[in-house]
């Protein structure tokens, strides 16, 4: 028997939130915030702590630094009911922050990356693979020593029998360098947004993007914010699902995180890909009826509870 369901390997770091700034940040200069909110962030740890929200079983594989931010990470994990006892612990990096800048709808962010920028294969216990289910990846552009050996990473789930998602986030730095020919035939579930999706393939329509992966997919999920998702199998028809459609948005912040948390929660039970889409929708959607990430998934069944009332739809995990 597996110990895990999941097991997510991605990036960590702490949200320093600042909101009603007096006037916009000038070198040389000091402002007040009114505000201040310090968070858990990262797409992968919204994931990691939905899914499990969701019932599945989940570890998280990630390099913090031995200092405070290391143990709010740790801690907020481990309370949202992640496994942490393989997080990697660095004496030589310090665990990666964003200082946010809140204005209204928008937002300046700087980000240290931190030692989520220096976890590689060589420093994960290779036990991992006889210990899950599924690896969920995420965030590649942010963590170049996990973006070098994402191959490896991939390849080495699949001797094992292990299933693998994808999901590549934003490149910061607008380079989109990564050869998905060679690296979607290793994944199971390939997870980008429309826009990712057209940067990687370098594609001006979504159609377009979609003729050229489709060679090397086994699914895929497009991920298409209000418009919903693009279901692709390997020698299927596409499946367009429209969005729960939620007109009261409090935020979309990790509305993508919760979606994979669906998608993979349903697929990783043996879902068919099909329905495991309409759950991701709908827990994308509930995603979006509270603040931030993580907000809406307190348990499984005020997730339940969100899908019915809110969306008239019952949440068959
Ligand atoms: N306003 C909304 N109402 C209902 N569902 C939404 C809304 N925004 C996003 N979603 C759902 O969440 C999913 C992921 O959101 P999206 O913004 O596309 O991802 P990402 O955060 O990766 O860019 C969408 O495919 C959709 O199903
Ligand atoms: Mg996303």
């Amino acid at each position: 028997m597996n110990k895990f369901d999941v097991i997510a390997i991605g990036e960590l770091n702490v949200d320093v939130i600042l909101n009603s700034i007096d006037g916009e940040p000038e070198v040389g200069k000091e402002k007040f915030a009114k505000e201040m909110n310090l968070t858990l962030g990262s797409s992968t740890a919204i994931f990691a702590a939905n899914i499990a929200c969701l019932g599945s079983r989940t570890g998280f594989v990630g390099m913090i630094g031995r200092d405070t931010f290391g143990h709010l990470i740790e801690s907020n994990l481990s309370g949202k009911g992640v496994d942490t006892s393989m997080l990697i612990k660095s004496d030589k990096y310090s665990s990666g922050a964003t200082i946010c800048l809140n204005y209204n709808e928008d937002r300046a962010n700087v980000t240290y990356q931190g030692a989520m920028d220096f976890m590689t294969f060589d420093d994960m216990d290779k036990t991992l693979f006889s210990k899950t289910k599924h690896i969920h990846l995420s965030s590649i552009f942010m963590q170049s020593g996990i973006k070098k050996d994402l191959s490896d990473i991939l390849k080495t789930a699949r001797d094992n029998n292990v299933t693998t998602s994808l999901d590549t986030q934003w490149d910061p730095n607008e380079k989109w360098d990564m050869d998905y020919e060679s690296i979607l035939p290793y994944v199971d579930v390939f997870l980008p947004n429309e826009t990712e999706l057209k940067f990687i393939t370098q594609a001006t329509t979504l159609e377009e993007a979609v003729g050229k992966i489709a060679p090397y997919i086994h699914i895929c999920v497009v991920k298409r914010g209000r418009k919903g998702s693009l279901l692709l199998q390997r020698n299927r028809e596409p499946i367009h699902l429209d969005a729960f459609l939620n007109n009261d948005v409090i935020d979309a912040i990790g509305a993508g995180d919760s979606f994979n948390a669906g998608f993979i929660h349903a697929f990783v039970k043996g879902e068919t890909a099909g329905n495991a889409q309409i759950v991701g929708n709908l827990t994308g959607a509930i995603n979006t009826t509270a603040a931030g990430g993580t907000g809406a998934f307190t348990s499984k069944e005020a997730v339940k509870a969100i899908a019915r009332t809110r969306f008239n739809q019952t949440l068959k995990i």
